[in-house]
């Protein structure tokens, strides 16, 4: 069998990571975060796959795609999070557990922020903690891979 895998999905303007108001976002680049995500992975022996896009479809395309492709998803859904019925639709449509990553604590800013439409239908969220959130969500999503396949064996 292959080495398991989650999906790192990255959504609008995230390309512009580094350069996109340093203040809320840090100085990182998404290339930083996806080698991030890579060693964290790495150490519990999964491997990743990595896609950012700014077309909310093509976000679809790839949520879906982890039925039959990863054990699980991490993903900044960035603007999305507090719009979109599309990305939660394909989230409840897969099996797969999905958590939710935001760098900065949306909760401190502007109240549109505050809503996600996805976070009911994902298995956790981390926030606020900056590039490093990507490294706790993406041990948290292991850990709950781990723990579902123990109960299920
Ligand atoms: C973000 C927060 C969103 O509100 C915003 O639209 C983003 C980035 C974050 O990582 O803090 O693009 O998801």
């Amino acid at each position: 069998m292959g080495k398991k895998r989650l999906f790192l999905i990255n959504g609008p303007n995230l390309n512009m990571l580094g350069k996109r108001e340093p203040a809320t976002y840090g100085k990182k680049s998404l290339e930083d975060v996806e080698t991030l995500v890579k060693e964290v992975a790495a150490e519990q022996g999964f491997e990743v796959k990595s896609f950012q896009s700014n077309h909310e479809g093509d976000l679809v395309d790839w949520i879906q795609r982890a039925e039959e492709e990863a054990e699980g998803i991490v993903i900044n859904p960035a603007a999305y999070t507090h719009t979109s019925i599309a990305l939660r639709d394909a989230i409840s449509a897969i099996s797969k557990p999905v958590v939710e990553i935001h760098i900065s604590n949306v909760h401190e800013r502007e109240s549109f922020r505050h809503t996600s439409m996805l976070a009911p239908v994902c298995s956790g969220q981390v926030l606020g903690f900056g590039i490093d959130g990507y490294r706790l969500a993406t041990l948290g999503m292991i850990q709950k891979i781990e723990s579902e396949g123990r109960n299920h064996s």
